[in-house]
């Protein structure tokens, strides 16, 4: 795969997409944005990969939307494009994603990172919703997804004074899973991709599904949407053979079946 705001790679079972736009911290443009799409959707097809690690440079992962290229835009032309809709295709992923975020990761760099599902943060990471500075507000998820990752007041906080947090009070407040030194920043994010991709790839992509889905529904159907899927597992042969595994004393070799 050739791109020109990306870089794409295969590392055992985990698909790479780093972002590539130094000259602007990798401010997301409409391009950049189609592109990422474009790995996504290869990566989702290739039955090798079980995961995908979405990450940046040391300085920026992305210091939001492109406001160079917004910044003329017009009430109807954002109407009529739907401006920003097309970013929904990082939230519909099916297979794990996991964000690898090192230095800026502000405004719709930010709410990219709330797409992904494991967010592995540098201690040089800072994220933030400063659109409130430039006049506009979030418009790819960011007031709904973060106020769900960290609460109402918090999210208020940040949207409302468009100030940033650095790694250690976004680890605090459930925005990221773990946070490590920025020189292991990338080996841990291929670890955590990896030990994903050695699952059983169906277990993992209905696993996704049902912790999104409690984002999106009520507690009880939530449950019930848990169950029958828990219990649909029972219909694969990676159930049989990972609870055969265990009861042999050995590891499973799952096939994604
Ligand atoms: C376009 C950007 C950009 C962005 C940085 N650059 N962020 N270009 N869109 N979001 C460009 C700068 O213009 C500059 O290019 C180069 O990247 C380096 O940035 P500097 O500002 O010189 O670096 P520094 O002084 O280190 O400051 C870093 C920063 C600052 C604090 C991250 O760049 C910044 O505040 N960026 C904007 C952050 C932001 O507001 N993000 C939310 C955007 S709105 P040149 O060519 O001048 O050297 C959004 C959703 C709304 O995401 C949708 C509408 C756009």
């Amino acid at each position: 795969m050739t791109f020109e705001f990306i870089r794409t790679e295969v590392r055992g079972r985990v698909g790479w997409i780093t972002l590539h736009r130094p000259e602007a911290l990798n401010a997301l443009n409409a391009a950049m944005v189609a592109e990422i799409a474009g790995a996504l959707a290869v990566f989702g097809a290739d039955p090798d990969i079980g995961c995908v690690v979405l990450t940046g440079a040391d300085r920026a992962f992305a210091a939001g939307a492109d406001i160079k290229e917004a910044a003329e835009r017009t009430y109807p032309e954002t109407f009529l494009e739907d401006f920003l809709a097309s970013w929904d295709v990082i939230a519909r992923m099916r297979k794990p994603v996991v964000a690898a975020v090192a230095g800026y990761a502000l405004g719709g760099g930010c709410e990219v990172v709330l797409m992904c599902d494991v967010v592995i943060a540098a201690d040089t990471a800072r994220f933030g919703l400063p659109e409130v500075k430039i006049g506009v507000m979030p418009g790819a998820g960011g007031t709904q997804r973060l106020a769900r990752a960290i609460g109402k007041a918090k999210a208020m906080d940040l949207c409302l004074t468009g100030r940033m947090m650095d790694a250690a009070e976004a680890e605090r407040s459930g925005l990221v899973s773990r946070v490590v030194p920025a020189s292991d920043l990338l080996a841990e994010a291929q670890a955590v991709a990896e030990a994903i991709s050695a699952k059983s790839r169906i277990n993992t992509m209905v696993i996704k599904e049902a912790v999104n889905r409690a984002f999106e529904t009520s507690l009880s159907e939530g449950l019930l949407f848990e169950r029958r899927t828990f219990q649909a597992l029972f219909a694969t042969l990676d159930q049989k053979e990972g609870m055969a595994a265990f009861v042999e004393k050995r590891q499973p070799e799952f096939r994604g079946r």
